[in-house]
């Protein structure tokens, strides 16, 4: 799996892979068959999403209605665009409530099954699967509160919050705003549907970390103030979570998986968030960093985002997208901000568990990202990921803006630009990501470069 390409070596990315030598239960999303479009709310716009679940592994998976031992399902529709002049983007742009799930057909969609008992029992068979249709998914009074779900072990308590309860056409569904599939507004944009299953025996297992899938949504017709079809169209991509459909439109994308540890001390892995970058070169010679992070299977979230030795003074047009939560979900929509930030570190943040527990983190299934625009040309970084919980940082290495104290024109690091830089810049000549070496800050090492560090010549500011 292209996945497992680009982990850790240590990374277990094998669907189905062993824990202490049993793989016991383990559902993923087989397939995403199809959407519905219900009414709107003003131009907001409520979907559900078919999913058809698989249990991949060895034995049978509880599906009992009447207990927490059945599988939550989360559903979401994000977009990659446009960002800076070069760039792309992955944004979030609506999730729903989790759908509960009462008894399970025994299909075969992912080969052959050992059915778990006849018409609908409540539990899914070895290599079965059962379909969710769009109405299913969308049906309000079995929706729940994504927060009464802990993300890493599947636990939650019963009758869940908002059972039988139910609201207009938008009340715990997807809801996405019709300005944001609306062709004209925005040229160049693909969709992407996602599902996610969550139950507390393939957590049990170790196997929760692929039991989300994603596919292509064409917006067919509608308009603004009616709302949009939406169709699905290509394959289910299985046990890749949304954030991959970024690195689908734009091969420039680096995809690093980050293992959250349950708290500072113990370091316990209490699951697994994506983090994603991409930097592209803007017309006018700034460059344009974008970050994503998804796939979150850890309790204890993430909370923050941090360059250290990046001076927020050199960034512009600062943006953060999260996805907001809705129908009265207890947990905030107050966006991240950069208050925290110093001259010496950049951060974006929101509050602490200790201030908030109910403050905005990323919970499982969601995807938040931050972009920014920089004079200042890209290196390889340490970054770090804030924790919500415990309240730590968990480096990253991702391409940021060289730091502030980067000291262009000094490209042997002296702490002087002399003669020697010159001479190293002619050996860098042509080169693309050259750091100090690139004194103009724009595309290669070339001649406009030798004479921006004549101009620079002396002591490094
Ligand atoms: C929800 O509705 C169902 C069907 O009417 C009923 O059996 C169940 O007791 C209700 N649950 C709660 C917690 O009210
Ligand atoms: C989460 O991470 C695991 C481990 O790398 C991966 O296999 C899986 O596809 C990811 N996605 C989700 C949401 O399960
Ligand atoms: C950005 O894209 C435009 C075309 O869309 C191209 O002309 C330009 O050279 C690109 N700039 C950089 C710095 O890559
Ligand atoms: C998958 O399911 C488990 C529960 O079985 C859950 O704890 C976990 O958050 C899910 N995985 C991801 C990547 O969200
Ligand atoms: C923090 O930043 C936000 C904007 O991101 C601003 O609205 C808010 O007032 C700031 N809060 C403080 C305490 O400075």
């Amino acid at each position: 799996m292209r996945k497992c390409a680009i982990a850790a070596a240590s990374v277990a990315c094998i669907a189905g892979s062993s824990f202490a030598g049993v793989i016991g239960p383990d559902v993923i999303v087989g397939s995403l068959p199809n959407l519905q479009r219900f009414g709107n709310v003003g131009q907001i716009t409520g979907y559900s999403i078919a999913t058809t679940s698989c249990n991949i592994g060895d034995q049978i998976l509880n599906w009992n209605p009447n207990t927490n031992i059945h599988p939550v399902i989360s559903q979401s529709i994000s977009r990659v665009g446009p960002a800076g002049d070069n760039g792309t983007k992955i944004e979030m742009l609506g999730i729903s409530w989790l759908k509960h799930g009462f008894c399970a057909l025994q299909g075969t969609v992912c080969g052959s099954c050992q059915p778990a008992g006849g018409g609908c029992p409540p539990r899914l068979g070895i290599g079965c699967s059962d379909p969710y249709s769009s109405g299913l998914n969308g049906q309000q009074s079995n929706l729940g509160l994504p927060a009464d779900v802990n993300a890493h072990t599947g636990f939650y308590s019963m009758p869940f919050t908002g059972v039988n309860q139910s609201g207009n056409q938008i009340f715990k569904r997807i809801q996405v705003d019709a300005n944001l599939l609306d062709p004209g507004q925005n040229p160049g944009a693909t969709y992407w549907g996602a599902g996610q299953y969550v139950q507390s025996e393939d957590s049990s297992f170790g196997n929760q970390d692929n039991n989300a899938s994603h596919r292509q949504i064409l917006v067919s017709s509608g308009s603004v103030n009616s709302g949009y079809n939406l169709l699905f169209t290509g394959s289910t991509v299985r046990e890749e979570p949304v954030i991959f459909a970024w690195e689908t439109v734009d091969n420039s994308v680096t995809i690093i998986p980050v293992d959250v540890p349950e708290t500072a001390t113990a370091g316990d892995n209490n699951g697994r968030v994506y983090f994603a970058y991409d930097v592209s070169q803007n017309n006018d010679g700034t460059w344009h960093y974008e970050y994503a992070m998804n796939n979150v299977s850890s309790d204890n979230r993430i909370r923050g985002f941090r360059i250290p030795g990046l001076d927020i003074a050199d960034m512009m047009n600062i943006e953060f997208t999260d996805v907001d939560y809705h129908s009265g979900s207890p947990i905030s929509n107050t966006d991240w901000n950069t208050n925290a930030s110093t001259s010496d570190d950049f951060e974006i943040r929101g509050p602490s568990f200790g201030s908030n527990p109910n403050a905005n983190s990323l919970w499982w299934g969601r995807l938040y990202r931050i972009g920014f625009d920089s004079p200042n040309a890209p290196e390889m970084v340490t970054a770090q990921l804030r924790t919500f919980k415990s309240n730590e940082l968990l480096d990253v290495s991702v391409m940021a803006p060289q730091s502030a104290n980067v000291c262009l024109g000094d490209c042997d690091g002296s702490g002087t630009v002399d003669f020697n830089d010159l001479v190293a810049m002619l050996f860098e000549f042509g080169s693309a990501d050259d750091g100090a070496c690139n004194a103009d800050l724009t595309g290669r090492v070339d001649f406009n470069d030798l004479v921006a560090a004549l101009f620079l010549f002396g002591p490094c500011p």
